[in-house]
C-alpha cells in the first residue's frame, strides 16, 4: 500500500519552563488523534515528546501537504494550547502557533514537518530522530554521513543498491530555494553547503538505484518566519531502514559521536547533541545540553508498531559520557564565542536590543587619544 508519514511537531507550552512536554498535554493530543483514527483520516499515530516539543506522528493515505493532516495537527495544537497549556498555565503556552491564519498547510506558520509518502515494503522498518535545543541544520552531518560516507555506512561500499548512491535536496533557509545534489560524485559541494548549518538543511534524500525516498526531514527556521527569536527550531526526521536503505545499525553509528549544533540555552549558544532515552527527554543543564531521542517502529499496512526506545542502549554510554564533557567545556566560555553563536545568529536573538542601548555612547576611533570622562 502506498502511506504516508507525517511527523508534525510545536512547541506549546511546557512544564517548570522551556523544559518538558505535561502528560496531560499528550493525553489530549492522543485523543484528538485517536478520534482522527476512528473517523478513517489516520491509519495510526504515535505521540511523543522531544523535551518541551510536541510530536504528532501519524500516518494516512492522503499524501504530503494535505490540508485535512496539516488542519488535523493546527487543531491539535491549538486544543492542547487552549485546554491544558492554558489552563495550567504552562510555560510559554502556544508559543509555536506563530501565524495564526492556517488554510491548508503547517509549513510557514511555526509547526515543524518532516513527511514523505511512499510504497510500504514487505517490510518497512523505520527511525525516527527529534531534539530539542537545537536547529534542521542539526541533521546535516549524520544525514552526510548516513547517506554518503562509506566510513559509516558500510552498505555504500557493500550493497549495489545504495552504491548508485543518494540525492540530497537542500533548501536555503535564508532564500527560500533549494537545490539536488547527487553523493558520491558531488559530495564536496554538499559538503560546501551542509556545513553552513544555519543557512542550509537537509529536506529529503532519495535513492538514486530507483528514485525512492529514503529520508525526510523538517526545515522551518522559526526567526526566518517572525523576524525574531521565538525559540529554536527543534527538528525532526525519519529514516527508511534495511534492504537497499543504510541498516539500523549504520543510521544510528552518526549519533555515536556528540556532535557541536546551535541552539542551546536561548538559542543562542553552541552544545554537543546527547542522545539520550525517552526518560531523559527533558531539558535540564543550561537548558540542555541540546538533546536527542530516537523511535524505531516497523509500518504494517500504515500501522506503527513499536516503538523500540533507540538511544536506550549502555552502547551510547560512552556517547553522552563524551557529551557532557564537551558540554562542560563550552560552557567554561560562557558569553565567549565560538561557545555563543556569532553576530549572524544572535541577530534573531534579544542581544540587538542591549547593543542598541549602547549605540549613542559610541565615538569615533579618531577621538581615541581623549581621556576619559569619569562623571
Ligand atoms: C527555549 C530555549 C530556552 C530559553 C530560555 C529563556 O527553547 O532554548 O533556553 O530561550 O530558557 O527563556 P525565556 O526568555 O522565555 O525566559
Ligand atoms: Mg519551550
Ligand atoms: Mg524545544
Amino acid at each position: 500500500m502506498k502511506v504516508t508519514l507525517s511527523i508534525i511537531k510545536a512547541d506549546i507550552g511546557s512544564l517548570a519552563g522551556h523544559h518538558r512536554v505535561h502528560p496531560k498535554q499528550i493525553e489530549l493530543a492522543q485523543r484528538l488523534l485517536e478520534e482522527a483514527k476512528s473517523n478513517g483520516l489516520l491509519v495510526d499515530y504515535h505521540v511523543t515528546n522531544a523535551g518541551d516539543d510536541l510530536q504528532l506522528i501519524m500516518t494516512h493515505t492522503k499524501g504530503i501537504d494535505d490540508g485535512e493532516i496539516h488542519g488535523l495537527a493546527w487543531n491539535t495544537f491549538k486544543r492542547v494550547t487552549e485546554e491544558v497549556s492554558k489552563p495550567l498555565k504552562l510555560y510559554a503556552a502556544g508559543q509555536d502557533l506563530l501565524i495564526d491564519a492556517f488554510s491548508g498547510n503547517v509549513r510557514g506558520l511555526g509547526p515543524g514537518v518532516a513527511e514523505a509518502e511512499f510504497e510500504e515494503r514487505k517490510s518497512e522498518p523505520i527511525a525516527m530522530f527529534m531534539a530539542d535545543k537545537t536547529e534542521p541544520g542539526a541533521w546535516n552531518l549524520p544525514l552526510y554521513r548516513i547517506f554518503a560516507d562509506p566510513f559509516n555506512t558500510a552498505g555504500l561500499v557493500i550493497d549495489p543498491k545504495l552504491k548508485a548512491g543518494f540525492l540530497f535536496r537542500i533548501l536555503d533557509m535564508v532564500e527560500g530555494r533549494f537545490v539536488d545534489l547527487k553523493a558520491p560524485e558531488e559530495s564536496y559541494d554538499i559538503l560546501a553547503l551542509l556545513g553552513t548549518t544555519g543557512r542550509y538543511a537537509v529536506h529529503g534524500v532519495w535513492r538514486r538505484y530507483d528514485g525512492e525516498i529514503a529520508a525526510a526531514a523538517s526545515t522551518t527556521r522559526l526567526n526566518f518566519i517572525a523576524g525574531h527569536y521565538v525559540g529554536k527550531d527543534d527538528p525532526v526526521m525519519f529514516v527508511r531502514a534495511q534492504a537497499g536503505f543504510p541498516a539500523l545499525g549504520e543510521i544510528l553509528e552518526p549519533f555515536s559521536f556528540p556532535h557541536l549544533v546551535a541552539g542551546w540555552m536561548r538559542g543562542s549558544h553552541v552544545g554537543p547533541l546527547m542522545p539520550v532515552p525517552l526518560k531523559y527527554s527533558q531539558c535540564t543543564r543550561f537548558d540542555g545540553p541540546p538533546r536527542l531521542i530516537g523511535l524505531g517502529f516497523q509500518l504494517a499496512e500504515g500501522k506503527l508498531i513499536g516503538p523500540s526506545d533507540l538511544f536506550d542502549d549502555p552502547a551510547f554510554d560512552m556517547t553522552r559520557a563524551k557529551a557532557e564533557e564537551i558540554a562542560d567545556y563550552m560552557r567554561r566560555h560562557g558569553p565567549f564565542m565560538p561557545a555563543r553563536l556569532g553576530p549572524d545568529e544572535m541577530e534573531y536573538t534579544t542581544l540587538p536590543q542591549v547593543l542598541k542601548s549602547l549605540e549613542d555612547r559610541f565615538k569615533s576611533s579618531d577621538e581615541m587619544s581623549e581621556k576619559p570622562s569619569f562623571d
